[in-house]
Parts: structure tokens; C-alpha cells; sequence
């Protein structure tokens, strides 16, 4: 069965990526085509051929105006996904069509419609309006992932991780060692796990971006909209600074910590990362050790679920993982994909979440946050 949501909207790319040169990506297993229109419209078709199947964006195919020719015999098609031409005869069949699918550009993403079109509804696109908006700088990058998709929501879901895989960077003994809370928004689709920590290390990740030397009031608000974006709202400033009764924050920074998590395949994944902050706005220095950084840092995620996927494929079905508190959030966050999973199937979703219940903690739903 697969593994794959589908009637979603997950990121393709960067609208940087998508230009006047044919772009293609893999998303939940189709290969599709971008490429944007002479008024600045970015499209989304197959990227084969309806005639010998051959590969749109592989020259010497290319773009006249707004069709696209093939590089192998000519078929020629409108930014709608239909044929306009094809070699040595005048007709053009009428099934000479391509598979077109819903876009959507929004907080310098390009979303794309896997599933049923006529499905599409871009208002249920979730939002990072850090990423394009004055008063923040972004930096991003997408990382392949040779590793599921799911592994990679275990692992930006538990964030106690940083501490062992991440040290040196953003980890520091405080994230393991503080407990967090777990809150779902179930008719929403929505998983938020809080971690405070009143009193921590600063890791060099923020020390070097700020400018803070000692220690630090740190905290880390997760809030996942399943299948596709993550939301790290993390908040640093100096030890016991808090927000003011206002709700105003004038003296800690900000950091959104956005990830867009797309299925490439079954087993192999587009880890898009972007860092948005509220300071240093014009600071090439900052841009460029954080952009560094964080790369790292997703990198070594890489290596270890690279690592994490193989194992689970050299494994007989069935084995038995074990779960604790830590575990709340993305526990939380599997049993709604797979109710959205079964939704975009028409199957039931499963009872129970393919994991033991963790002694001792309440089911997601009723913790707070
Ligand atoms: S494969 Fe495209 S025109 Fe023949
Ligand atoms: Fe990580």
C-alpha cells in the first residue's frame, strides 16, 4: 500500500527554481514538468511525451513562446497541456494531450495538486509568509533525501535529536532534557509541540547570529500541518526576557524555521529548509553563516535517515518500535497522515497509530500544550 498522500498540495521547488528553461522534479512518484508562461505563469504538466514517452525537459527539447516542443520528434504543446502540433500531418489527435496539474505560488514556494484536480483548493494551502515578507531575511536550500518521507516527520517532530545529532551546531543538553507538550488540532490537521526552556546553553547556531554570549531563554514552537509544511517558531533572547504584557517582544529574535517535506518516491524525499529572521535583516555575514549552518545541520539529519532507511528496508514487516514522551507530536502527526492517507484513497484509516501507545502519556488529543 502506499505511503503517499494523495489530494495534497506539496512543495515542488522555489519560484527561483522555475524560469524560462524547462524544469522537471518527481513529486509522489510523477515526473513532472515546470516552466513559466512569456507573462510569468508558472505551469505544471507531464514531463513525457504523449507519443514515445520521451522526457520534456531533456534537450533538446525547449520552449517557443509558450509551447513546448519535444526534443525527439516534435510534438508541440500549449501551456494547457494540449497539443498544437505534431510532425507530418495536419490533425492532431485529439487524446494528443499532457497531464496538467494545479499550481500554486505563495510564500516563495511553487505548489503542485497531487491527486484529483478538480480537488485543488488553494486557500487550503498552509502558510510561511516569513519567507517572502519585509522585515524578515530567508535563507534556503532543498537536500535529496534517500529515506522516506515519514522518517523525516519522526525526525523534525522530536527535536531531542538535536542534542546527540546535533551538537556543536543547535544542540545543546537542555533540548533532550526538557520535557515538551503535545497539542492536536484535529479538525484543523494541525500538531503543535512546545518545548520552553527558561534557562539553556546558547548553541553556536545562535550565539554567532545574535550576538548573545551567555545564556539564554530558548523556545521551540512546532506547529506541523501534515503531510507537507513544518513550522519551527523559535524564539530566542537573554536569559529570563520574556515578552512583554502586550504580547510585543522587542528583545528576543525570532528564528522560522520552515520545512516543506515532499515525497520524491516511496522511499526517497525532497527536504526543502528555509531559516527566516526578524534581525540582522541586511547582514551578508549572518546570511552566510546561517544558510552554512543550517545546511549542515539538515545534512547530517541526511546521513542518519539515509542510514535509518536502509535498515528499515533490510527488515521483516512487523518489528515492533518502542515510544515514549518524546514521541507525542509525531505520533500525533502519523496517525493524521493516515487518516488523510486513507481519505485519498476512500480507505478507512487504520484504527491505531503503527506504534505502542507510550506508557504513561496521554493520548495526543488530550495533552496540552
Ligand atoms: S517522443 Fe515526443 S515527439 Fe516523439
Ligand atoms: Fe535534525
Amino acid at each position: 500500500m502506499t505511503s503517499i498522500v494523495r489530494n495534497q498540495w506539496y512543495v515542488a521547488a522555489y519560484g527561483r527554481e522555475v524560469g524560462r528553461e524547462l524544469f522537471s522534479r518527481t513529486i509522489c512518484g510523477e515526473s513532472i514538468l515546470f516552466w513559466r508562461t512569456e507573462a510569468g505563469e508558472v505551469t505544471a504538466m507531464s514531463d513525457r511525451c504523449v507519443h514515445r514517452r520521451f522526457p520534456l525537459s531533456q534537450a533538446p527539447s525547449h520552449l517557443v513562446g509558450d509551447t513546448v516542443v519535444c526534443g525527439y520528434h516534435g510534438f508541440t504543446y500549449g501551456a494547457d497541456g494540449g497539443c498544437v502540433a505534431v510532425p507530418g500531418q495536419t490533425r492532431v489527435p485529439r487524446t494528443a494531450r499532457l497531464k496538467t496539474y494545479p499550481v500554486f505560488e505563495q510564500d516563495s514556494f511553487v505548489w503542485v495538486f497531487i491527486g484529483d484536480a478538480e480537488k485543488a483548493e488553494a486557500t487550503a494551502i498552509p502558510r510561511a509568509p516569513w519567507l517572502a515578507q519585509d522585515g524578515w531575511t530567508t535563507v534556503s536550500g532543498m537536500e535529496p533525501l534517500a529515506a522516506r518521507a515519514s522518517l523525516l516527520v519522526d525526525n523534525l517532530m522530536d527535536l531531542s535529536h538535536e542534542t546527540y545529532l546535533h551538537g556543536g551546531y543547535i544542540g545543546t543538553p537542555e533540548v533532550a532534557n526538557t520535557p515538551i507538550t503535545t497539542e492536536v488540532d484535529d479538525a484543523a490537521g494541525v500538531v503543535y509541540v512546545s518545548r520552553h526552556m527558561a534557562d539553556a546553553e546558547c548553541p553556536p547556531f545562535y550565539a554567532k547570529s545574535t550576538g548573545i554570549t551567555g545564556r539564554i531563554t530558548r523556545w521551540q514552537d512546532i506547529e506541523f500541518t501534515p503531510p507537507c509544511l513544518y513550522k519551527l517558531h523559535s524564539r530566542i533572547a537573554p536569559v529570563g526576557v520574556l515578552p512583554d504584557d502586550d504580547g510585543t517582544d522587542p528583545d528576543a529574535f525570532h528564528v522560522e524555521v520552515v520545512y516543506a517535506i515532499t515525497p520524491e518516491t516511496e522511499s526517497t524525499t525532497h527536504d526543502f529548509w528555509a531559516v527566516a529572521r526578524d534581525f540582522a535583516l541586511d547582514d551578508e555575514g549572518v546570511s552566510d553563516f546561517l544558510r552554512e549552518s543550517n545546511r549542515t545541520v539538515v545534512l547530517q539529519d541526511v546521513v542518519a535517515l539515509d542510514v535509518l532507511e536502509k535498515v528499515l528496508t533490510g527488515e521483516p514487516d512487523g518489528y515492533q518500535e518502542l515510544s515514549i514522551n518524546i514521541d507525542t507530536g509525531g505520533l500525533a502527526a502519523r496517525r493524521i497522515i493516515a487518516r488523510l492517507a486513507a481519505e485519498g484513497t476512500g480507505e478507512a484509516a487504520p484504527a491505531a497509530p503503527p506504534a505502542r501507545t507510550p506508557a504513561g502519556v496521554r493520548s495526543p488529543a488530550a495533552a496540552t500544550r
